[in-house]
């Protein structure tokens, strides 16, 4: 079966590292996710958005990662990814996730603080943990797009207060990462991190992961960032390696013949990325 996203959260929050939080989009990234994680030894958060779920089905998603768990000799998770509403949660929750995001992060405070108590109401007596979000993440994330000029950081008295009425195991704040490919360099707010950990005390989790300087992840990591969330990078890495495949061969008809080469850049993408959150070797 999957881990618990707590305890795994928590080891990492108190260790000093990060869970990676890897989005999937189809059966060769789930094979690809675990197989780093188990070359890493390391524990793995399979991610899935509502668009990713759309896509696979939603049965599909729960049979491959559920496979892919038991077979791994590392913990693995399932965790819903930036669920929109009370209902995905509830399908979600029903289809066996392990754990799940409600992101009411675009309702005013009280609001988002309403949905997400309703969650973890739901959630913590089956065992499911919960991670919120607050301030706007921008961007976009498949379906979720969030523009630029209406993304909002975190305040860390709304954190306190969103924490403490919530009682969420994890909390996305936003502190100035984006979804999806950057625009010059990311400003992240080092000094609004330090605040909202020492105001929650809560896993952070950091959204947005693909494309921040390395340096940048470890300190925020340094600082109380337990889950780091990545899908562009890999998506990239997966794209790039079959567009470059196809124009070297292009009588290739075979799909596996370009997609175990785009699974392997994948892997070795994740790989890196377990390494840098410091998540290797923790199993
Ligand atoms: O929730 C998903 C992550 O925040 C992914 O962000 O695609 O920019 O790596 P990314
Ligand atoms: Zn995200």
């Amino acid at each position: 079966g999957f881990a618990s996203f707590r305890t795994i959260v928590r080891d990492a929050f108190e260790h000093g590292y990060a869970v990676g939080h890897i989005n999937i989009n189809n059966l060769e990234f789930v094979q690809a996710i675990v197989d780093a994680a188990e070359a890493e030894e390391a524990p793995v958060i399979l991610g899935v958005s509502e668009g990713a779920i759309k896509y696979m089905g939603l049965d599909y998603t729960v049979a491959l990662a559920r496979t892919a768990a038991e077979r791994a000799k590392v913990p693995v998770m399932l965790h819903l990814d930036h669920g929109s509403s009370f209902e995905w949660v509830v399908r979600a929750v029903r289809a066996g996730f392990s754990s799940v995001m409600i992101d009411g992060s675009h309702l005013p405070l009280e609001e988002n603080i309403r949905l997400t108590q309703r969650v973890v109401e739901l959630c913590h007596p089956l065992g499911i943990d919960v991670e919120g979000e607050l301030g706007r993440i921008g961007g976009t994330d498949d379906d979720l797009t969030v523009d630029e000029r209406l993304a909002t950081l975190a305040r860390p008295e709304d954190a306190e207060k969103f924490v403490s009425s919530t009682g969420v195991d994890a909390l996305a704040a936003a502190i100035g990462s984006a979804h999806g490919r950057y625009k010059g360099r990311p400003q992240l707010d080092f000094d609004r991190l330090v605040a909202i950990r020492r105001a929650t005390n809560t896993p952070l989790v950091l959204h947005g992961g693909s494309g921040i300087p390395d340096e940048d992840v470890v300190r925020a990591i340094s600082l109380g960032i337990a889950k780091v969330n990545i899908n562009t990078e890999n998506q990239e890495a997966f794209t790039a390696t079959v567009r470059a495949l196809l124009q070297k061969n292009p009588d290739v008809y075979d799909p596996r013949k370009y997609l175990a080469p785009a699974r392997d850049a994948i892997k070795e993408t994740v790989r890196a990325k377990l390494r840098l959150l410091g998540s290797s070797h923790r199993v």
